[in-house]
């Protein structure tokens, strides 16, 4: 076929390495505890995360705070870098570092509206507790504003909005300008999730 593929948006996804269920069980038991310390997060949640818990205004640098916390990071800069080669990123000789990470708790038909992350090159999510009826993320083709009279596509066929799963243990990785939001979470029991940005400079 004479078309070409231009300006792909690429999306990584992985599951953090096998022996791993350990790490996670201690970070779950972290994430639930620190919402349990974490005052100042808890209020700050209450006007901007309403129902859910998020330490993104009062423990934005976990990784730098619990050793628990830096291990993921870790296995996080590994699939990073994977990535960044995928992308054919040329960063100068300088490296992707981690900047933030914060601890998402979804208690049900709590939800987060589309966003995306400012000041970043990477950002990501890794899903620490995801019961049933726990949403995926959902993330928007970058050229919707840009649509005009662009006619509706034939049904499943490259849609404007992928829902990708989340998964227990699993990662997913994007650059930072895709806009996303999370669903309403159906289930009954807490989704758990571990957010964070990377940054080149
Ligand atoms: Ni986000």
């Amino acid at each position: 076929m004479p078309t070409h593929l231009l300006f792909p948006t690429l999306v990584y996804s992985a599951k953090l390495r096998s022996g791993a269920s350990h790490l996670n069980e201690r970070l779950r038991r972290e994430c639930i505890q620190l919402e349990h310390d974490d005052a100042a997060g808890r209020r700050w949640s209450a006007q901007n995360y309403p129902g859910g818990y998020t330490s993104y205004g009062s423990a934005s640098r976990m990784h730098e705070r619990s050793p628990t916390f830096a291990q993921l990071a870790r296995h996080l800069d590994r699939h990073v870098q994977k990535f960044v080669r995928s992308l054919h990123f040329d960063l100068k000789g300088r490296s992707l570092t981690m900047t933030d990470c914060w601890v998402n708790i979804m208690r049900p038909r709590v939800l987060h509206s589309l966003h995306l992350h400012p000041l970043s090159t990477i950002s990501g999510t890794y899903y620490v507790q995801t019961p049933r009826g726990s949403p995926g993320l959902k993330v928007e083709d970058p050229r919707l504003d840009r649509f005009m009279a662009s006619p509706p596509r034939a049904a499943g066929r490259n849609p404007a909005w992928v829902t990708l799963p989340a998964d227990e243990g699993k990662l997913l990785l994007f650059e930072s300008w895709l806009r996303h939001e999370v669903p309403m979470h159906a289930g009954r029991s807490p989704r758990i999730s571990i957010s964070f940005n990377y940054n080149w400079f």
